[in-house]
């Protein structure tokens, strides 16, 4: 049998018909509706409510109760407003397609659920030429040129499939943005998809060009503080929400990689973003500002967006929101987190995370990211005191912010399977679900998704092609050991053969691909040239940014400032981020450093290797097409990891002029 991933985890068998009523009618709750009509087999009538009690108006229109009454004759789905309504359907059919709802669970439920994070989006890096900045998985979803005349049904797909992990808002065009994508023709393209996203409750925003008054409008000047770009910025939010009645606003990359910005003018990021605030507040919407800021000359890219956000803090608008990369230089496999989120207690801030995988391994690589996104949002920042975590400071629990965001660098494009890996699905979908609730495990997470991905859907046994018959029980069972066996180490394994112990950055100028901690293309940037990152020499490798050196761990707050400062208890993990460590140096192991380095790049392979195994082992449980899109990928993975760890040691070692250790693979 043969599936090839367009259906993601939405592979519902047919419903078996039982009863399934709403009192009101909605675009939204119709959804519902024929959803629990095709897809519920739970055989128990299913009620969806829209109404407002103490407890449900607590969950706020998103949050949803799903119980079962007394002597389980039916169900209900119940929240103040129509969303929660859908997503509540959602969550009834995951605990189906999961295998969560036997006949004991069916009579008792009793859930209550409400999202994290008020605002949970997409950033799609897609260009209006439809190509996709670091995108893995074919061209833009969005047919600009088909558009509005032409509708893809793809869109009405996209929609449900974010509705299902409760996504609720998508940024459609890269931060790079064309001022183009302000025309009135394009809004009118634009205006198109909002309609198709609206009844799934998902909000559409745009990247915009903070020089679009001069290069769209024709002033003279973009100048935040000047008039008559203050009323262009007007006209132009009047324009966009007599089209688009709930636009959600606006995500602005501004001074930043030679993009447009305030600072152009001699204005802060603070005026830059509050102009535009000011200018969406009458609508209710909103400005999400990037702190992606650097110099590549400067001699410490980690420090400058701290150093060039923290004076302002207090200065942003309430309905400005100040949108932090996890880590301070680049969605790179592992870096500390940015010490910006410590930074800020009177203005909201939000993570950005990176679903495409433009450092781990594009669309070849096996990564599930969740337990990497987890790291971050667990860390302590110490802002106020132990407990600080990310988390906590972004979801609004710490700091009564009214705006709670948390956004992911979509992976999606118009390939069949939407994300070219087959597991680069479990990212999209990962990233929904910890944006609804961060303290879901990356374990749980990632079985849902590969129960929901790979289960047969119907009946109890599948027969094989040879002739085999294997009950569902067992193939369960594998996918919960693929889980752990590979999902839950894949991140890490990249770590390892890419970057160990706190590398970082030393990919290929140009495609961020393979590795090249040598690099000497003379054109490609300043901090890309070594030893700008990794800093090796014949006495050590590393980037000292502890006291002795760039002082980034100055950034953070006590004790973690002190813990991260000193060569012995900083994480061995990030050691050569914060440190200029000594080749001989004693690692926790016993080993030295670059006997402990050769042992982390040959894990890394060997762990790809030993993803292969347990994958083939799927052979018989996994469709054809799928298990052999996946084995041929974790081929070229494997071969990758190779290549890093072969081509980074041959290079360290002629600093650090030691063997490599006898009993591992030699260099190949
Ligand atoms: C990275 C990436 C760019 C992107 C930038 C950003 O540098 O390589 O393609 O534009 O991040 O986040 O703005």
């Amino acid at each position: 049998w043969a599936e090839d991933g367009s259906a993601l985890w939405l592979r519902y068998a047919s419903g078996a018909k039982a009863e399934i009523t709403s009192k009101k009618q909605s675009p939204t709750l119709r959804i519902a509706v024929s959803e629990l009509q095709n897809f519920w087999q739970g055989g128990i009538p299913v009620t969806l409510e829209v109404r407002n009690n103490k407890e449900l108006r607590a969950l706020g229109n998103e949050g949803y109760t799903i119980q079962t009454s007394k002597g389980g004759s039916q169900i209900t789905i119940a929240s103040s407003g129509e969303q929660g309504v859908l997503y509540g359907t959602y969550h009834l059919l995951r605990l189906q397609a999961t295998g969560q709802l036997p006949e004991s669970a069916l009579q008792s439920l009793d859930i209550s659920e409400r999202p994290d994070y008020r605002i949970r989006i997409l950033n799609h890096w897609d260009n209006l030429d439809g190509t996709i900045e670091r995108g893995y998985a074919g061209h833009s979803l969005w047919k600009w040129d088909e558009l509005p005349s032409v509708v893809s049904p793809r869109y009405e797909v996209y929609a449900r499939a974010n509705a299902s992990i409760g996504i609720n808002a998508t940024v459609i065009n890269n931060v790079n943005a064309s001022p183009k994508i302000l025309s009135n023709d394009y809004l009118q393209k634009v205006k198109v998809l909002a309609d198709v996203f609206r009844p799934y409750g998902l909000k559409i925003y745009l990247s915009i060009n903070f020089s679009s008054p001069a290069a769209l409008g024709g002033l003279s000047t973009s100048d935040p503080l000047n008039k008559e770009v203050i009323n262009w910025w007007k006209q132009k939010a009047k324009e966009i929400y007599s089209l688009i009645p709930d636009f959600g606003g606006f995500l602005v990359k501004a001074n930043s990689e030679g993009q447009p910005g305030p600072c152009d003018y001699g204005r802060t990021h603070a005026e830059g973003a509050n102009m535009l605030a000011d200018v969406l507040r009458p609508y209710h919407g909103i400005v999400m500002w990037r702190a992606f800021v650097y110099s590549p000359t400067d001699s410490d890219r980690a420090k400058q967006a701290y150093l060039e956000f923290e004076p302002l803090d207090g200065k942003f608008r309430d309905n400005v929101i100040v949108q932090i990369k996890n880590g301070p230089i680049d969605f790179q496999p592992r870096e500390p987190f940015s010490p910006l989120f410590g930074a800020m207690k009177k203005t909201a801030v939000m993570p950005e995370f990176q679903i495409t995988q433009e450092y781990l391994g594009f669309s070849n690589h096996l990564a599930f990211l969740a337990p990497m996104w987890k790291e971050c949002l667990d860390s302590d920042t110490y802002l106020q005191g132990k407990g600080s975590t990310i988390a906590r400071v972004t979801d609004g629990s710490l700091f009564p912010h009214p705006l709670t965001a948390i956004s992911g660098v979509a992976n999606i494009g118009d390939d069949t399977n939407w994300c070219g890996h087959p597991f680069a699905q479990a990212n999209w979908y990962a990233f929904g679900r910890l944006a609804w609730k961060h303290s879901l495990s990356s374990e749980q997470i990632g079985n849902e998704w590969l129960k929901q991905t790979f289960l047969p859907v119907t009946g109890a046994q599948i027969d094989t092609p040879a002739g085999e018959v294997i009950q569902k029980e067992q193939i369960d069972a594998e996918l919960s050991f693929l889980n752990s066996q590979v999902l839950q180490k894949s991140r890490e394994a990249v770590v390892d053969y890419m970057m160990p112990l706190g590398l970082h950055h030393i990919f290929a100028w140009g495609h961020h691909y393979g590795p090249e901690p040598w690099c000497d293309i003379p054109d490609a940037r300043p901090d890309w040239l070594p030893p700008y990152y990794h800093r090796a020499d014949n006495m050590g490798i590393g980037f000292d940014r502890s006291s002795t050196g760039s002082n980034a761990t100055g950034q953070y707050h006590s004790p973690l400032c002190e813990q991260l400062d000193n060569v012995n208890t900083c994480p061995e993990n990030l050691l050569l981020w914060f440190h200029h460590v000594p080749w001989n140096h004693q690692m926790k192991s016993g080993r030295t450093l670059w006997t402990e380095l050769c042992y982390a790049y040959d894990r890394g392979v060997n762990e790809v290797r030993n993803f292969q195994k347990v994958w083939d082992r799927m052979e018989p449980y996994i469709d054809f097409e799928r298990f052999r899109d996946v084995q041929h990928r974790l081929k070229i993975q494997a071969r990758d990891a190779v290549w890093w760890r072969d081509a980074c040691l041959l290079y360290f070692q002629q600093f650090s002029r030691q063997p490599i250790p006898y009993e591992l693979e030699r260099p190949i």
